[in-house]
């Protein structure tokens, strides 16, 4: 998709609710003034909805100009990835060092942005100085911790994940130097002495997933329940929300948010990504778009979910490869800083446009196929194809491409190609064969279906196009073997023709 992060012209006008002929769009792109409704930045959107939309960043990123452009532009909140934790602030008993963390305030207070602290008590990157303690002596090393570090960041800090990550899956306590020492007390000493150091900061439980309901969400609900009868200072809870698109959404996310806000807790999405196995591939992305859209929608549906934090915002810098092997491409944007789909899809959950500049989410695009050809083995191939636009937002069709593959067998390697009618108007379709670069058993070519302009409007289709080709031979073919071949003869989604925007796929299984 070609998005581009800016001012996005407006456009002048309600769109007619069918297809919008080309002219139309050309003319309604120009001018206008910046950041009309549904336009402006993922956290001016958010902020808009009274949230905030924030990513992690670390050290060794911020040098990279241009993705510090856009983590000081897009986003209103950022979240240290490493640079507070433990094993860098207080390395050696009692020798603090907040360089790292400093940086990282230094340049949300250059941007505007709000931080939320990352995290005081952790059973990871914790020094090998704190598990080798005597027991008797854990509780003090952790009090001093909080006190130096909560202090340090007074005022600049406005969250803190005071604890993080206390449980195990099965919703028992998870055994760490805090636990063996304390028991499930620590949390409770832990967010007394985060409150002590620093009264304003709002104080967080933080954990994976306990995004949706389960044992370990229930025992996180019995937790926090049990601080708020005891008094103890606790402000929210902080759903990680590394997903992946193997593992499905998180069962009842709204639901489970809501029941923790009925505690009168804040909820945060404090370190969202959606990871795949690699390749990605069109429903791999298409799943991933989804779950970064229903987060969105589930943080929108609860009044106390504050705001969502991505655990970075390009796959340039994710956590995902080195941590799951073999698993990737979990961000909002590709290792180039493009925005993907998922981009779109939060913008658009957020009542902005995609951020295409050009109106719609071609990632809601679908494409379906009939055979209007009963004979497979004649010198013909007749596809009916059609374009539904499944999002809520008019998608431009102007960069739209469909691709139908088949196999030339032999004979001439020129081809004619025909539209024979649709109700969008022929001469508002282009068609062409082209040879497959990498061609595969059965699809050595494809019919290429382009438009001259147009927009679809949400929930509509572009209705039937009948297209034809032949070989300027008029040998015949064998269609039975064809990639994008089916023997449907009504309109069903068709997975094997692959539809692109801006060049990218956003439909389909290519061969
Ligand atoms: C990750 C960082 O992103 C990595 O750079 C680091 O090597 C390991 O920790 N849950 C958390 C985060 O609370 O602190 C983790 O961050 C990701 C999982």
């Amino acid at each position: 998709m070609a998005l581009v992060k800016r001012c996005r012209p407006t456009r002048a006008g309600g769109l007619p609710a069918l297809l919008v002929g080309a002219l139309a769009v050309a003319t309604t792109l120009t001018g206008g003034p910046a950041h009309a409704a549904g336009q402006g930045t993922l956290h001016e959107l958010a902020a808009a909805q009274g949230r905030y939309f924030g990513s992690a960043t670390d050290n060794p990123e911020l040098p990279d100009a241009a993705y510090a452009a856009t983590l000081g532009s897009e986003f209103g909140q950022i979240t240290p990835g490493n640079s507070m934790k433990w094993d860098t602030t207080e390395p050696v008993r009692g020798q603090f060092d907040f360089t790292k963390g400093d940086v990282v305030t230094d340049f949300a207070r250059q941007h505007g942005q709000t931080v939320r602290g990352h995290t005081l008590v952790w059973h990871n990157q914790l020094p090998g100085w704190v598990g080798a303690l005597p027991s008797a002596q854990v509780e003090a090393a952790m009090t001093h911790h909080i006190t130096e570090e909560a202090t340090h960041y007074r005022g600049v800090v406005s969250a803190w994940d005071v604890v993080n990550e206390p449980f195990n899956e099965d919703g028992t306590f998870r055994t760490s130097p805090f636990y063996t020492a304390m028991g499930s007390d620590y949390i409770a000493t832990a967010l007394r002495a985060a409150h002590a150091a620093d009264p304003d900061a709002k104080l967080y439980i933080n954990d994976y997933n306990v995004e949706g309901r389960g044992a370990k969400s229930d025992a996180l609900y019995a937790l926090v329940s049990d601080l708020i009868d005891k008094g103890v200072p606790l402000d929210g809870v902080g759903m990680q929300a590394h997903l992946a698109v193997q593992y499905g959404f998180p069962y009842q996310m709204q639901a489970n948010m809501q029941r923790f806000a009925d505690l009168g807790l804040d909820v945060a999405v404090t370190e969202l990504d959606v990871r795949m196995p690699l390749p990605a591939d069109a429903a791999k992305t298409a799943t991933q778009t989804a779950y970064y859209r229903q987060v969105t929608e589930a943080c929108l549906a609860v009044a106390r979910c504050v705001g969502i934090t991505v655990w970075d915002y390009t796959d340039t810098y994710s956590w995902v490869p080195g941590t799951f092997p073999g698993e990737g491409a979990a961000n909002l944007y590709d290792e180039n800083l493009r925005p993907k789909a998922a981009y779109s899809a939060v913008r658009t959950a957020l009542g902005g446009d995609d951020g295409s500049g050009e109106g719609g989410d071609p990632g809601a695009l679908k494409a379906q196929y009939r055979s209007s050809d009963a004979s497979v083995g004649d010198n013909q191939i007749k596809p009916g194809l059609q374009l539904v636009n499944t999002g809520g937002t008019a998608v431009s069709l102007s960069d739209v491409t469909v691709r139908y593959w088949f196999s030339s067998e032999n004979g001439a390697s020129t081809y004619s190609t025909w539209c024979d009618w649709t109700p969008i108007g022929c001469s508002n379709v282009t068609h062409r064969v082209a040879a497959a670069s990498t061609p595969k058993a059965g699809a050595d070519h494809y019919l290429e279906v382009g438009f001259a302009g147009g927009t679809l409007a949400p929930g509509a289709t572009t209705g039937e196009i009948q297209l034809r080709l032949n070989k300027t031979d008029w040998s015949n073919f064998n269609e039975s073997d064809d990639y994008s071949h089916g023997a449907g003869t009504s309109y069903a989604d068709a997975s094997r023709i692959a539809v692109y925007a801006g060049g990218e796929l956003v439909w389909g299984i290519e061969p």
